[in-house]
């Protein structure tokens, strides 16, 4: 007999049918009911079982975390919040979970710290909590995939070893296959790179943008879907050292198309997560709820889960420039009474508490700050008339902090070639980027996404390692 799956049992099934699941044990309770889940959906299916027909023997292999298959007829249920009951025939053990060995584990049925499912992210995809997230983190991806494909973007794969390191964005780890005890060594006593794989120093890529606008100067509407990777030393919890960068990239759009595109993206995926993972998102916001509760007041959630996707579905994002939020915030309650750490002055980069007063204290919504100074932005962003301040974008949003970062970028040729000595960024690295700037060259605009941070949003979670099956993080790389 072929199985069925849960969730398409639940949706399509009717009473009467004989149908055979295959699953792992949620609970068996009065030696009668087994909850029964295969990952398809966060719903059960209670399997009932007589004891009179089964053997003891078979019946004490039934424990929590043994993978089943299970034949029988699905009846009207006698319990409550439930459907169906699949009155058992034959029941298989498929592999046996002893139970003393499962009650050391994040399987055992009870609530878990989140730092102890970590530690055991092998098995944490089991819990009600994991399987929800990992549903939702596709659904997110799937929706990021769709809002291209239905409007013509093409995906396009960059690379994740390069020989560039332009973006600027933090130390990058190195790819070698050089002998670290006994590299070769120049006349002046340096490691000879020319020996290593490539020939030159390589590293993890940081970002697919400098490729990705190569791409868009011809296909005109590209986006990139891949992972990338951080060395910074961040042991946040928004900071990953591997994650995943959704960065699309459009020829002839200028700034305010840039922010028009990322808002409508955000809403898109948001949407399409309410639509497609109702009974999860409804799980992690009932979840939610019940956490705050054992909380203090200020540290509570001011909307649930649920409004604050429906926030962004149905609301425009504020959009100020950077010198309108910094005299925001040099007329602000906490800027004068010297609550802030760090200095509030036109040149200097914000700061996250900057940002939190922003979007969490003032605005309390999205907030799209824009036209930063070019001093601390990266070189190809492209410089306003002002001649002090680059066509730079960043999204902020509550309990997240930024969740994109993008620009207009930087199409005239000399204005970019001044712009690389200004970084110290060799010219005779950079031809190739430069070529696209000589040959046809147009406005373009683009922005990252980081997509686990996006996650983030989409599960409520507030920690960016319970988004990512096996997070990589300073010090930590398990599984
Ligand atoms: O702002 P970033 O550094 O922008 C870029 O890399 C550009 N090349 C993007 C572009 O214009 N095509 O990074 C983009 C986003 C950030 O806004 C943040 O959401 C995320 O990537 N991000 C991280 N996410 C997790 N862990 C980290 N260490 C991250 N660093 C950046
Ligand atoms: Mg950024």
């Amino acid at each position: 007999m072929k199985r069925i799956e849960i969730k398409q049992l639940l949706a399509a099934s009717n009473f009467g049918d004989k149908v055979q699941v295959k699953g792992w044990v949620k609970a068996f309770r009065q030696n009668r009911f087994i909850q029964i889940n295969d990952g398809s959906t966060l719903n059960n299916i209670q399997a009932v079982i007589d004891f009179e027909n089964e053997e003891e023997a078979l019946i004490k292999r039934i424990t929590t975390g043994a993978a089943v298959a299970v034949t029988g007829v699905l009846e009207e249920s006698q319990g409550k919040g439930q459907k169906f009951d699949l009155i058992v025939s034959k029941i298989e053990i498929l592999g046996d979970a002893d139970p003393d060995e499962v009650s050391k584990t994040v399987m055992q049925p009870k609530k878990h710290s989140l730092e102890f499912l970590r530690e055991q992210a092998h098995l944490r995809f089991r819990t009600n909590l994991f399987g929800a997230i990992f549903r939702i983190r596709h659904a997110t991806s799937f929706a990021i995939h769709n809002y291209f494909n239905e409007r013509g973007y093409y995906h396009i794969a960059t690379p994740i070893i390069t020989g560039s390191d332009a973006e600027g964005a933090g130390e990058m780890f190195r790819v070698s296959t050089l002998d670290p005890q006994n590299p070769p060594l120049t006349e002046d006593h340096k490691i000879d790179w020319s020996e290593d794989f490539f020939g030159k120093e390589t590293n993890l890529t940081v970002s697919g943008q400098l490729e990705a606008e190569l791409a868009a100067m011809a296909l005109g509407k590209v986006y990139t879907f891949g992972p990338t990777f951080r060395a910074e030393n961040s042991n946040t919890a928004r900071h990953l050292a591997e994650f995943w960068m959704v960065e699309p990239e459009v020829a002839f759009n200028d700034l305010t198309d840039n922010m028009d595109l990322a808002e409508d993206f955000l809403s898109y995926i948001c949407k399409y997560v309410m639509e497609n993972c109702a009974d999860d998102i409804q799980f992690l916001n009932d979840r939610e709820l019940k956490e705050d509760q054992s909380k203090p007041q200020a540290e509570r959630n001011e909307m649930s889960l649920i409004e604050r996707l429906n926030f962004v579905i149905n609301n425009d994002f504020e959009r100020i420039t950077y010198t309108e939020a910094i005299d925001l915030l040099r007329n602000s309650k906490p800027y004068k009474k010297k609550k802030f750490k760090y200095p509030v002055e036109w040149g200097t980069d914000l700061q996250s508490e900057h940002e939190r007063y922003l979007v969490e204290k003032h605005f309390k919504k999205p907030v799209i700050i824009s036209d930063y100074p070019a001093s601390f932005k990266a070189f190809y962003m492209r410089l306003n008339d002002d001649g002090k301040t680059v066509a730079a974008m960043d999204i902020l949003f509550p309990g997240i902090g930024e969740i994109i970062g993008g620009s207009q970028r930087e199409e005239r040729y000399d204005t970019l070639v001044e712009k690389c000595k200004a970084f110290n960024i060799p010219e005779e690295e950079m031809w190739w980027y430069l070529d696209t700037r000589k040959f046809g060259t147009a406005p373009h605009a683009g922005f990252g996404l980081g997509f686990e941070r996006m996650v983030m949003f989409t599960t409520g979670m507030s920690n960016i390692r319970d988004v990512i099956p096996f997070p990589r993080t300073p010090k930590k790389a398990e599984f």
